[in-house]
């Protein structure tokens, strides 16, 4: 159901892969909901992906841009500007990568070169999408910036990987630029921190069907979907939560303040028997 939430509102979607990408369903809420937007993705994922089939549902253009590149995204929001015929009022930032997770490296043995990239891709091109956006003076009062993040930012996730440390990052960005941002153009900054979904980058991560399950277990509504999670998305971006800035916001059906549920309490009884393996890679 559409309620117009985004009727006028001008923006520019990072990260839609593939279908199951949550920038996919991102985009096809607010194209129902009324906004106008360009779509972006490094070159190589468009060839890959379907982000132009995307684009043609939303009636929209994709223009390349790899996030990590300052003059890539110089063009992609002059560009936008351009094309969407002034400011823009929303940014989904909806962009993950980590070599040493596509590597298959330990946490106590990364790649430092691939640490430098999973914090240059997943974490600083946020400051990146800012800063630019901020010299162009591009955004429009109450415009409203998000950035998907996960819990492993404040705990401890096996496997997660450098990740988490990536995450950590994109937080403190969201606060101390939602702080400038905030008090020169009254931009808002915000993460929202999603359930695990299953999407390209999110079935990268090691045993994810299990993290996915014990999540499912822990969470007293379940998992939040994708198409749950662009349902908040496009609340956020909407003049509904002009006062919400600098926050990292849980979208993950109530696991982050579980401890234990019967759930998951149940299924770790089913096992107890079996010697647990103690072997960590
Ligand atoms: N899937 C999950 O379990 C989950 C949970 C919480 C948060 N998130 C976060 O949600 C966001 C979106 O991921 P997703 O799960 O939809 O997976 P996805 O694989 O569909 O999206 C990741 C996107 O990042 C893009 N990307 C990679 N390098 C880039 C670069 N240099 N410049 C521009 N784009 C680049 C990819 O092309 C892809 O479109 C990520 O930040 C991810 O960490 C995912």
């Amino acid at each position: 159901m559409a309620y117009n939430l985004l009727k006028g509102k001008r923006g520019i979607i990072f990260g839609a892969l593939n279908e199951n990408s949550i920038a996919w369903k991102v985009a096809e809420r607010a194209h129902d909901e009324g906004a106008i937007f360009t779509l972006t993705n490094v070159p190589f994922a468009i060839r890959l992906g379907d982000t132009q089939t995307l684009a043609d549902k939303c009636n929209t253009v994709v223009i390349p841009a790899d996030a990590s590149n300052i003059d890539d995204l110089e063009a992609l929001i002059i560009k936008s500007m351009e094309l969407l015929g002034g400011k823009i009022d929303f940014i989904l930032h909806s962009i993950g990568m980590s070599p040493n997770v596509r590597k298959g490296r330990h946490y106590s043995d990364l790649d430092y070169d691939f640490l430098a990239k999973t914090l240059d891709v997943s974490a600083v091109s946020f400051h990146k999408v800012l800063q630019v956006a901020r010299k162009l003076d591009a955004i429009n009062e109450w415009g409203s910036v998000l950035a998907l993040s996960y819990v492993a930012a404040q705990r401890t996730f096996y496997g997660y990987n450098d990740m988490a440390d990536a995450k950590s990052l994109l937080e403190s960005i969201a606060r101390s630029f939602g702080y400038i941002y905030g008090m020169e153009r009254k931009v808002r900054i915000n993460t929202i921190s999603q359930s695990p979904t299953p999407t390209t980058a999110g079935n990268g991560i090691k045993m994810f069907g299990n993290l996915l399950d014990f999540s499912e277990r822990m969470s007293p509504l379940g998992n939040a979907t994708a198409d749950e999670c662009a349902d908040y998305c496009i609340v956020m971006f909407s003049d509904l939560t002009k006062k919400v800035t600098m926050q990292n916001l849980f979208h993950d059906g109530g696991f982050s303040s579980m401890g234990m549920s019967f759930s998951a309490m149940e299924q770790y009884n089913k096992g107890c028997d079996e010697e647990p393996d103690h072997k960590f890679d």
